[in-house]
């Protein structure tokens, strides 16, 4: 679903000076369920269906073989119960719930009822989940993926449980979204996977109001001889792992001003505010 009193901020291409609008379709309580959206810039009709809405179309965003795996059928599904319950216990090898994690994420973001929050590449919508719960029904939540098994995923686990999150097709490198339209901005494991981390940073940070927040969570480059194997398995798929003076310099250069580290074996998490 994708909230239609939020098209306003949505400008899928780079020449949009106008927010989406509401075309028509099947709504209800001010969500559009499924329909049209169209650019009165370019003309240009975007569909909100199986609970997304769909702003790549027949592109298929995806950078690597990493991003591929997501768009296999089911991989939404099969994500959350099967990996990402146990994945940053397995990651930093202590016990670390997803309650842990996105009582984290909540506090580096500076989570505030009545925000507005993008969360950037959520899979199946954990985080977007977590913030909707915070922001209370004045505030609202974008998950933004490349993957439609994903965001149908998200979007039928935020339906569940009644939070007020809008989902997107849309790629990080270019967020189709008004400058200094979010008082925050969520990434979970996704700067890893990007092929170009450094420019989907400066789009957060133009995508984010004047002193908002950034909160990353994210794997470091292994120390151990056996992590580092993995690390470069995995590396052949496209997924990077990074230095953490490499992470606060991209940081740094994409115009945000980052807090110290926190670092739970390789898993890193990483809170940051816009300069402006
Ligand atoms: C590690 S998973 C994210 C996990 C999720 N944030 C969570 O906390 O459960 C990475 C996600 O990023 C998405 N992704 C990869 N490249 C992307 C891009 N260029 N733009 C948007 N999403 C992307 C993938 O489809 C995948 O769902």
């Amino acid at each position: 679903m994708f909230r239609q009193g939020l098209l306003h901020i949505v400008r899928p291409r780079p020449s949009d000076t106008r927010g989406l609008l509401y075309a028509g379709g099947i709504d209800a309580e001010g969500m559009i369920v499924g329909g049209k959206v169209r650019s009165p810039t370019s003309g240009e009709v975007y569909e909100v269906k199986n609970g997304y809405l769909d702003l790549l179309e027949t592109r298929l965003g995806a950078a690597n073989v990493a991003n591929l795996t997501n768009f296999i059928p089911g991989a939404g599904r099969g994500y959350e119960p099967l990996w990402r319950v146990h994945s940053l216990g397995l990651l930093t090898g202590e016990p670390f719930s997803t309650e842990r994690e996105l009582r984290i994420i909540s506090e580096l973001v500076g989570v505030y009822r009545g925000g507005l929050y993008l969360d950037v590449g959520c899979s199946a919508g954990l985080y977007a989940r977590g913030l909707a719960r915070a922001i209370g029904d004045k505030g609202d939540v974008i998950g933004i993926d490349i993957s439609p098994s994903m965001l149908k995923e998200a979007d039928s686990r935020a339906r569940k449980i009644g939070a007020r999150a809008s989902f997107a097709r849309a790629d990080a490198h270019n967020l189709p979204f008004a400058e200094a339209s979010f008082s925050g901005v969520v990434c979970g494991g996704t700067l890893n996977e990007l092929g170009d981390p450094a420019r989907a940073l400066r789009e957060t940070r133009r995508v984010l109001r004047v002193g908002g927040r950034v909160a990353i969570m994210g794997i470091l480059r292994a120390e151990t001889p056996h992590g580092r194997r993995l690390q470069r398995f995995l590396s052949s798929g496209g997924v990077r792992f990074f230095e953490p003076d490499e992470l606060r310099s991209v940081l740094d250069h994409a115009g945000l001003e980052t807090d110290p580290l926190r670092t739970y074996g390789t898993v890193f998490f990483a809170g940051a505010t816009s300069r402006g």
